[in-house]
């Protein structure tokens, strides 16, 4: 653990350095292709260099660092996360990872290991879905499971060509913030992930007519926004106490837009998610149905537009083990525990086993400039990392995990 104190003030300090690349004054937002993505992957890139990686960028703007292992027909890990932030974002949701693997691999380099399978480090180009609503283009490029839908929402189309052969991953492993409050209270530094719940975002549209605020009468308006308001309540309200299921709103547009029109026309986002893929789809059923009932005495019409389905993803048992084994040589309890966040991990998850580290963060706080992570902790995520390396040693010459 003494070898990776410096290593992990190194990785908070680079945490730092990346939080001040943005494509905002102010605050920090760095979204799929901007000035911004490309400035954090010239700079990480010269930072996995250093490290001895062979470095590029795919069409799909993922950074990816190379340690070949020389061995023939060797299998590749891979480790990582994001390099992109949501808007007004903290410094450590995706960065984190891309980091602490960076620092891994700087370790392994010092202590002279030979691996017996080649290991990559992507830090993925999008995963938030900021610019196109659609989360995870970058890891899905990689993984080559892009929809036409998707294709046809980004405009993109060549980042296709960054999908990699089925089979060339030997497994995924990424570090992330746990971005909820479980660690915290349980006073532990870090935990495995078992599951990463699915996620339905769509694109809701209440069209109604605009008119003189001060002129038409209450009865005789179609008023958008207001049919907007009773729907984002029930969305609030599906979501059930006990159960994993969760529904948000995050963003909302009113158009024309003027203190002194009726909103002809209100668009929202529409995020639902849970551990339990059929509750989900319940969920969303009955929203949209929801959704009609609010619209039809309205004299509302209602465009339900699906953006993006993500099933819930299983964390791969035999890799789950691993890590939990050297959380566990640490003296510290494993923790296993369910991620409601997305994460890349889910996207890789259709080319090879996968498996996550959740580092405690402050509060519990993410998606908000007041993430905070210790360095003690960022110290013993980089020890488990290495660690976990180590023991796939061997075990991975080429074939399956489980
Ligand atoms: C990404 O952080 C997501 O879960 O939306
Ligand atoms: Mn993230
Ligand atoms: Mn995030």
């Amino acid at each position: 653990m003494k070898m990776s104190r410096p290593i992990a003030q190194l990785v908070m300090q680079r945490c730092d350095a990346l939080g001040r690349i943005s494509d905002e004054p102010r605050r920090l937002t760095r979204t799929f292709a901007s000035p911004g993505m490309r400035q954090a992957n010239k700079l990480v890139g010269a930072w996995m260099r250093e490290a001895g990686l062979q470095v590029r960028e795919d069409v799909a703007l993922n950074l990816l660092g190379r340690w070949n292992s020389g061995k023939a027909g060797a299998k590749t890990l891979l480790l990582g996360s994001h390099l992109d932030t949501v808007r007004d974002a903290g410094k450590f949701d995706g960065t984190l990872g891309v980091l602490v693997a960076i620092a891994a691999v700087q370790l392994l380099r010092r202590r002279k290991v030979q691996l017996p399978f080649n290991l990559e480090i992507a830090g993925f180009s999008d995963e938030e879905g900021v610019r196109y609503q659609t989360a995870c283009l970058g890891s899905r490029a990689l993984a080559g499971t892009l929809t036409s839908a998707d294709l046809a929402r980004i405009r993109e189309k060549h980042i296709v060509k960054a999908r990699r052969p089925r089979g060339e991953f030997l497994g995924y492993a990424e570090v992330h913030i746990e971005q909820g409050p479980v660690l915290e209270e349980k006073d532990l530094p870090v935990g495995v992930v078992v599951a990463i719940a699915g996620q339905s975002r769509l694109r809701v549209e209440f069209e109604g007519r605009a008119g003189h605020a001060g002129t038409v009468p209450m009865n005789l308006r179609q008023d958008a926004l207001a049919g907007a308001a009773e729907f984002i309540l029930n969305v609030e309200s599906c979501a059930g106490k006990k159960s994993s299921l969760v529904a948000t709103v995050g963003q909302i547009e009113a158009a024309p837009g003027a203190s002194n029109v009726i909103p002809g026309c209100a668009v929202l986002s529409l995020d639902v998610r849970d551990q339990m893929d059929s509750r989900r789809l319940a969920a969303v059923h009955a929203l949209r149905t929801k959704a009609r009932a609010i619209a039809r005495p309205r004299g509302l019409k209602l465009n339900w537009l699906p953006v993006q389905q993500t099933p819930a993803v299983q964390c791969d048992k035999y890799l789950t083990r691993i890590f939990s084994r050297c959380i566990a040589r640490r003296g510290l309890e494993a923790l296993k525990l369910p991620s409601g966040a997305g994460h890349d991990a889910a996207a890789i998850s259709a080319i090879c086993p996968v498996a996550m580290l959740f580092v405690r963060c402050k509060g519990g706080i993410s998606h908000h400039p007041a993430e905070s992570v210790k360095p003690g902790d960022v110290a013993i995520a980089i020890d488990v990392l290495v660690d976990f390396i180590q023991s796939l040693e061997g075990r991975f010459d080429s074939q399956a995990t489980r």
